[in-house]
């Protein structure tokens, strides 16, 4: 398996070579649909794991929630503020930096495995996945799982999380992987309740997914619930 630092470095070099295919230049429509099953209160916390520099971000932001996304890259980070017209700050904080809008819209610059729950200013609510566990080698999906959950509430969270299911043997193990229900449960362990709300198939996306990876998928909508 590659390092951590391999990694990260091909993940910066699609961002500085544009290969950014999976960014969407619109709202997830998962996220749009079934945001209602997080039982939202203004002013709690939701963690965007992985956000590159999706318009999620601005989405989540204007439901009044506290808003922080980590990523390692820097371009995106910038590209987030500039392109929405946003104003920003900059904090270096030694390995880290600090993107922040206000104090309810953040993007930590930093390996994710790097950051606990104090770092990022307190323990999450809500946590929005997409293209976080589907972008993680298969070999890390565990660590990654359970760090998420460190940085969630111990005694109660909720997550919305959007997967792929498609034949892994047409592809050549580059992400997003592929990831059952039951595999989905075996990372999660029986400790949450998992709800697959809903799936839709390449007949049905907003757009040419099937170009994308190289073979036929659907895309699938979790609610994780921890109570
Ligand atoms: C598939 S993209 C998904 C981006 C975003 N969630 C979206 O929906 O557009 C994965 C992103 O995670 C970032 N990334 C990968 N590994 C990371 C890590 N260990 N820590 C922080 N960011 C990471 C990559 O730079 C990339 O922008």
């Amino acid at each position: 398996m590659a390092t951590r630092e391999e990694i990260n470095s091909s993940w910066e070099k699609n961002w500085v070579n544009n290969k950014t295919l999976w960014h969407l230049d619109f709202v997830n429509p998962f996220l749009q649909k079934y945001f209602h099953m997080l039982s939202i209160e203004v002013g709690k916390r939701i963690i965007v794991p992985l956000c590159g520099k999706t318009m999620d971000l601005i989405w989540l932001y204007q439901q009044g929630l506290v808003v922080v996304g980590v990523e390692f890259a820097s371009i995106p980070c910038t590209r987030f503020f500039e392109d929405n017209l946003l104003s920003y700050t900059i904090e270096n904080h030694g390995s880290y930096n600090v993107y922040k809008h206000d104090e309810r819209l953040i993007i930590y610059q930093g390996d994710l495995f790097e950051f606990n729950a104090q770092k990022l200013g307190g323990c999450f609510d809500f946590w929005w996945d997409r293209g976080g566990l589907v972008a993680m080698v298969v070999e890390e999906q565990q660590k990654y799982v359970d760090h998420l959950k460190s940085l969630m509430h111990q005694s109660k969270f909720s997550a919305l999380m959007e997967t792929y299911e498609y034949d892994s043997s047409l592809r050549s193990g580059a992400p997003p992987q592929s990831i059952n229900k039951k595999q989905l449960q075996d990372l999660f362990t029986d400790s949450v309740k998992l709800e697959e709300l809903d799936r839709v198939s390449e007949d049905n996306l907003p757009e040419n997914y099937t170009a994308k990876l190289g073979c036929s998928s659907t895309l699938v909508c979790y609610l994780i619930t921890l109570n």
